[in-house]
């Protein structure tokens, strides 16, 4: 059975598809890509079904990662029973996913807990600012994703990190 990741922001089309890419970058670097699941979606409902933001898609294709699969989507209920980790991209979508998910199996964390080293507890949200946000969505996604990808291995594959 495969650990499942949903990464989870407002509008489900700027930092955590840009998660979930690189993310799932990181897996297939790691030889892994078979054992971990990986979705992505909003507490806000702007967006369902859109494509993600094209200043997100540039940042990715930037660092040869593609975007183009994902789809907008609302996170759900089921949600909170199916994911092992629910990773959430700053404390105003913490709440909002806590609501929809208390009491629930989810691990329910901020991303940025996986990179410990950083002094940054959230990634901020780039929809109204420059191209520059994207970027550092992408240097926090890659700082965070190694964190996470070595808790895996400790947590649910049973390896030594
Ligand atoms: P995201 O960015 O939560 O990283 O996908 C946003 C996308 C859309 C909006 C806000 C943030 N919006 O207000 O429409």
């Amino acid at each position: 059975m495969s650990v499942k990741v949903l990464f989870v922001c407002l509008g489900n089309i700027c930092r955590s598809p840009i998660s979930q890419g690189v993310f799932e970058d990181v897996l297939r670097r790691e030889g892994l890509e078979g054992e971990v699941e990986v979705d992505s979606a909003g507490t806000g409902s702007y967006h369902i079904g859109d494509v993600p933001d094209a200043r997100a898609t540039k940042s990715a294709a930037g660092r040869g990662i593609k975007l183009g699969s994902q789809r907008a989507r609302q996170l759900a209920l089921e949600d909170c029973d199916r994911f092992d980790y629910i990773l959430v991209m700053d404390r105003q979508n913490y709440e909002a996913a806590a609501a929809t998910c208390r009491g629930k199996r989810a691990e329910l964390r901020l991303f940025m807990e996986y990179a410990p080293d950083l002094p940054d507890t959230e990634v901020p949200d780039p929809y109204f600012g420059g191209d520059g946000g994207f970027e550092r969505a992408m240097d926090l996604a890659e700082a965070a994703s190694e964190g996470l990808v070595e808790d895996i291995r400790r947590q649910h594959l049973g390896q030594r990190v």
